[in-house]
């Protein structure tokens, strides 16, 4: 009874032993898949040359990685994903245990010639180095692509603008009977797998990217080539804050300092400060936009436009402090004329009268001329004590004070009275003031309006 219950247990292990197991070798063995194989790399794998190869592409935007404006740059990461047809490759799954997918290195087989047209620089980021061999004689490989390239930006809008970048896709060599190209999504799914896979967008909202494809004709021969036209927008915050506010901020101040009554340059002074102020943020300008002719960037003109308007406005106050300076001159002059009459008469009635005192022309002079002002009470006691020494240095001191007060009653006057000059100053501050502030506002309005259109 042993001897049977041993066959048994053989037979069922036999049984075991019986199950197939499938490798992928067995797979590549069964292809002649091999790195010294010719057949697959050399030629394009079809059995008619007539055939073209059918390649499917698709791109995904992955990420915004950069974009500047004054290179004209887009650097974006793109998955591109290329399908096509190897006929030299096939297989029964049921053969091999239902394999219906082998991962195979990149350079095993021959693969499109597919190059971006736009891109200024080799991808040195890290590449798949694995692509798939279906049992069909699919193939596909996929690629993140950090696809540095040119593209034409439009900044005339320039922080509220939208740009549109193409990147085309091509076969260098092979043309359009030889090797067609197909996308694999329309733009509506492209743009939403876009969407689901976007990592990063930087300053930039991606909006919408768009599949079209061209034929390039060179030569009597045909080139397909598939554009896809990525859309997005600024961000603009951050220029705004960093450029706009300050600039709106410092016009403000500007407008502000029409209401500084200083006559003696502060103003000025104010004033052009503000300006170099501009200045440095026209300098951050610079850095950012390209030099472009044949469009004025928005933003260019509301810098310019506001420099210009502030200039003015120092043009303006310089010629009113001029006007003021001319006007309180004259007063000046005739102040010091009237002045200069009384005191001769003072002094010569008071040397006839008294010439004992040394003092005597000072102390007239103050008794008589000066007398309403309480700034000057030691004009008695010094009459009275006649230290000559100390007194004489006290008058110094004294005709000093009265000096003082001389040109301050002359400014406080000229002021009040006004002359011709300075009433012609003050109305032409005014209308510059009235002029500034309208050329201002309505600018504005006009430059926000063309920058959210
Ligand atoms: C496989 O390829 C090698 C050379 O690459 C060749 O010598 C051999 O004959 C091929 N075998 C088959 C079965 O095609
Ligand atoms: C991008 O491609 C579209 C066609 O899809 C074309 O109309 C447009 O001019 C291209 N833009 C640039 C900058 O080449
Ligand atoms: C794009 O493709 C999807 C699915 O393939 C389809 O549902 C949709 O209608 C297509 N859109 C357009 C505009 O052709
Ligand atoms: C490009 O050429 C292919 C065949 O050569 C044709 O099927 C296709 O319609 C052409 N595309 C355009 C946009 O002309």
């Amino acid at each position: 009874m042993i001897p049977v219950a041993f066959v048994a247990v053989f037979i069922l292990m036999d049984g075991v032993s019986t199950k197939k197991v499938c490798g992928y070798h067995d797979v590549l063995e069964h292809l002649n898949l091999t790195t010294d194989n010719s057949l697959f790399k050399l030629t394009r794998p079809v059995l008619d040359h007539t055939h073209p190869t059918i390649v499917e592409l698709n791109v995904i935007l992955y990420a915004i990685l950069g974009v500047i404006e004054k290179t004209q740059t887009f650097i974006p990461f793109i998955w591109v994903t290329l399908t096509w047809n190897n006929e030299h490759i096939s297989w029964d799954p049921a053969e091999f245990c239902g394999i219906t997918q082998i991962s195979v290195p990149l350079d095993l087989l021959w693969k499109p010639d597919l190059f971006i047209y736009e891109m200024i620089q080799k991808d040195e980021s890290a590449k798949t180095p694995y692509m798939y061999i279906f049992w069909d004689g699919r193939i596909t490989s996929e690629q993140v692509i950090k696809a540095v390239s040119t593209c034409q930006m439009d900044i005339h809008k320039f922080p509220f603008d939208i740009q549109r970048c193409n990147i085309s896709i091509g076969s260098a060599v092979h043309c359009a009977d030889e090797l067609q190209l197909v996308p694999f999504s329309n733009s509506s799914r492209a743009t939403q797998f876009s969407r689901e896979v976007m990592q990063t967008q930087g300053d930039w909202d991606f909006l919408h990217l768009s599949v079209s494809s061209t034929n390039l004709t060179f030569d009597n021969k045909l080139w397909e080539q598939i554009i896809y036209t990525f859309t997005m927008k600024r961000r603009p915050l951050l220029h705004v804050i960093n450029f706009l506010l300050p600039i709106l901020f410092f016009l403000s101040l500007d407008l502000a300092s029409f209401f500084i009554s200083d006559y003696r340059g502060e103003k000025l002074g104010f004033k052009v400060t503000v300006l170099l102020a501009i200045s440095v943020l026209l300098l951050i300008l610079t850095e950012i936009l390209p030099s472009m002719s044949n469009k004025t960037p928005l933003i260019a003109t509301y810098c310019i436009v506001i420099f210009a308007l502030m200039l003015l406005s120092v043009l303006v106050t310089i010629l009113v402090m001029y006007l003021m300076d001319k006007d309180s001159e004259k007063m000046l002059k005739l102040k010091d004329e009237r002045d200069n009459k009384q005191e001769k008469v003072q002094v010569v009635n008071c040397k006839a009268e008294d010439k004992r005192q040394s003092s005597c022309s000072y102390v007239c002079k103050v008794s008589d001329c000066e007398k309403q002002h309480e700034l000057l009470p030691a004009a008695d006691e010094v009459d009275d004590g006649v230290q000559s020494g100390e007194s004489h240095v006290l008058l110094l001191i004294l005709e000093e004070l009265k000096e003082l007060q001389k040109t301050l009653n002359l400014h406080l006057s000229s002021r009040d009275e006004g002359g011709r000059l300075s009433h012609w100053a003050t109305r032409i501050n005014n209308a510059f003031f009235i002029f500034y502030v309208a050329t201002v506002s309505l600018f504005l309005c006009f430059i926000f309006k063309e920058w959210t259109l």
